[in-house]
């Protein structure tokens, strides 16, 4: 979900709306806004996108101190009713908020007893009844009544009727920023929405809650005793996140993931001594000698890059290591073990699901390091130290450049670990070498659009598809059937190329089509042999390899769709080439069936709710 406010002197619906189109990503099935004019609280909300509120928005829709919302539903359908913003029984009040009230049940029942009815399904409207009931004087006080009885994470705003001059905002667990402009303020859970308004920005605490005002800001802890924050101007260029000639942000970002590999590499090889230099990881070589085993969490895509990891920190250190999605990992009681290294993998640095995870590891007395994009967003204060992504702002939900790099970071992150153990200088600048030549064969296959693209079209129409890869390829195969069913909504599953034979092998058809992929490495006869069975079921095929590689008589099969060729590197790295033909995929079959490839349905760029 995304927030945005604003209070000063223009006219606040124009700043709310383009800031919630810029949010959209976050959660694009309702949107609100609420504006204190001169007669009270003003609020337009209705189910679908930003444009359809703007299109309803009443003539008159004035006011100068505003809030907007952008939700994904949690609590209850998308509806007019569920969408942001709530307010209380005199609609005094208007609340927008990010994050999960746990104990939202409870309180609706205790509010229902003091005969107050609820209208929406969701959890946030709690809050809106609970700052109207409290009878503290100022608007920062009763917003602390409000959360004392709150148990979950936000990231909200407030506006009152009796308070017209400032919005009140709040977090725990959910980021929100205040923007600072000329005799005009901004709020906002992400600064895409406010980048062009203004760069100067202040973070809030966690407990925190800020009172923001046309002339400035003041923070107070939970118990409202004055907290300092000052803005800092942060150097980001708005148009990073604008998707400018491109027709969707996932074509821009892939576009850009040359660039961006260059930069997560940069300045962090050394040639000489054939290592990475990761100063940000805080560890020095003894403590870095002294992990036994490295344990890789993150959801969705960052799981599967994970899973890349695991295996580059295996194959180049010789540590066992594995990665298991983050969701999961806090329910099984999770043994943590004082000389595993924990990683957390995330783009936006706010999955709730990661950030519980790394919770509950520092509880256990673990060290956790993260591979984050976003600087000092959630999970990187989390953590104890880390790599950052340098991918820059990264909108589609269907991450490209992001996971690029992180696969990048976990090459620099499992070369310093080999180097400090067996891996031998050679082989240490042999990666090196490698690594550097991935942002250039990055480009090779981008130039391969138009080929790739054709291929696409012939996968579009099936209605289900098989991936398959073995070993490295296999988190390969996955993030491909990730990819491919989140923008073109076909049923895409992953399986070993290897396991094939023992059960799925029975619903490959003509109508189902396998993409293969098939790295020149220790294996290659091995999955050629499981793409003639494939072959021999008359299922369609398309292989993703290297050239040279010799696919036999499969080639010649009726049903044979194509190969493409990516780039060789070392064996180590081959992942990140074959996972970008799978985006184009992805992509290209989506666009032929006419989907929106930045806002796939149900899904959410920035999942902060359990
Ligand atoms: C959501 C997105 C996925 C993403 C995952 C992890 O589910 O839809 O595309 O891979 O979150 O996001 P993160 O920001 O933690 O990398």
């Amino acid at each position: 979900c995304g927030i945005v406010g604003y209070v000063g002197t223009q006219q606040a619906t124009p700043v709310l709306l383009e800031g919630l189109t810029r949010l959209e990503h976050r959660g694009y099935d309702s949107a609100g806004v609420a504006l204190l004019g001169s007669t009270g609280i003003k609020m337009a909300k209705r189910a679908g996108r930003v444009r359809d509120l703007a299109e309803g928005l009443p003539k008159r829709f004035a006011g100068k101190v505003g809030i907007g919302h952008t939700r994904w539903a949690t609590h209850g359908p998308a509806n007019d009713v569920n969408a942001h913003p709530h307010t209380d029984a005199k609609g005094l009040v208007a609340v927008v908020h990010n994050g999960i009230i746990d104990n939202a049940a409870a309180l609706r029942q205790r509010l229902g007893d003091e005969g107050i009815d609820l209208v929406s399904d969701t959890d946030t409207e709690v809050l809106a009844h609970l700052v109207a009931l409290s009878e503290a004087p100022t608007l920062e006080g009763k917003v602390v009544d409000a959360l004392a009885a709150v148990e979950g994470t936000y990231g909200l705003a407030v506006v009152h009727a009796d308070f017209p001059d400032r919005l009140v905002v709040a977090r725990n667990g959910s980021p929100l920023l205040v923007g600072v402009g000329e005799k005009e303020m901004y709020i906002a859970s992400d600064l895409a929405a406010i980048v062009r308004h203004t760069t100067t920005i202040a973070h809030l605490g966690d407990g925190e809650i800020a009172t923001v005002t046309a002339g400035g800001f003041t923070t107070y802890g939970g118990d409202l005793r004055p907290v300092t924050r000052t803005a800092e101007t942060v150097d980001v260029d708005p148009a990073a996140y604008e998707a400018g000639e491109h027709e969707s942000f996932m074509h821009k970002e892939m576009l850009e993931q040359p660039a961006a590999a260059a930069r997560v590499l940069s300045g962090r090889l050394d040639e000489r001594f054939g290592t990475a230099h990761l100063g940000g990881l805080n560890m020095d070589a003894r403590e870095t000698r002294a992990i036994r085993r490295v344990k890789i969490l993150g959801c969705g895509s960052a799981y599967y890059v994970g899973q890349m990891g695991a295996a580059l920190v295996e194959e180049l250190a010789r540590i066992p290591a594995d990665a298991e999605a983050a969701s999961e990992f806090r329910y099984r009681d999770p043994v943590i073990e004082p000389d595993t290294l924990y990683v957390a993998v995330s783009q936006s640095g706010e999955t709730i699901d990661t950030l519980l995870a790394v919770q509950e590891i520092r509880r256990k007395g673990g060290r956790v390091i993260g591979l984050v994009n976003v600087v000092g967003s959630a999970i990187a204060r989390e953590c104890e130290g880390g790599i950052y992504l340098h991918a820059g702002p990264e909108v589609a939900v269907a991450s490209t450049k992001a996971l690029t790099n992180m696969f990048l970071g976990f090459s620099l992150l499992a070369l310093q670990l080999g180097r400090v153990r067996d891996l031998s200088i050679a082989d240490g600048r042999r990666l090196i070498n490698g690594l550097s030549r991935v942002p250039e064969q990055i480009q090779e296959i981008l130039d391969r659009e138009a080929e790739i693209a054709e291929v696409a079209s012939q996968l579009a129409a099936a209605e289900s598809l098989f991936f398959v890869g073995r070993v490295r390829g296999f988190p390969v195969a996955r993030e491909g059937a990730q990819k491919f069913k989140e923008i073109s909504y076909r049923h895409a599953e992953a399986y070993q190329t290897s396991e094939l034979k023992h059960g799925p092998l029975a619903l490959v058809s003509e109508q189902v089509p396998t993409v293969a992929i098939v790295p020149d490495d220790e294996l290659t006869d091995r999955n050629v042999g499981a793409l003639h069975e494939i072959a021999a079921r008359r299922g369609p095929l398309v292989v993703i390899t290297h050239e040279g590689v010799d696919l036999g008589e499969v080639e010649a099969s009726p049903n044979f769709l194509a190969r493409i060729d990516v780039p060789r590197n070392e064996r180590e790295l081959d992942p990140v080439l074959l996972v970008v033909p799978l985006q184009l995929l992805a992509f290209h079959a989506a666009m032929q069936l006419g989907h929106d490839i930045d806002k796939p349905r149900n899904l959410a760029k920035s999942v902060t709710v359990e």
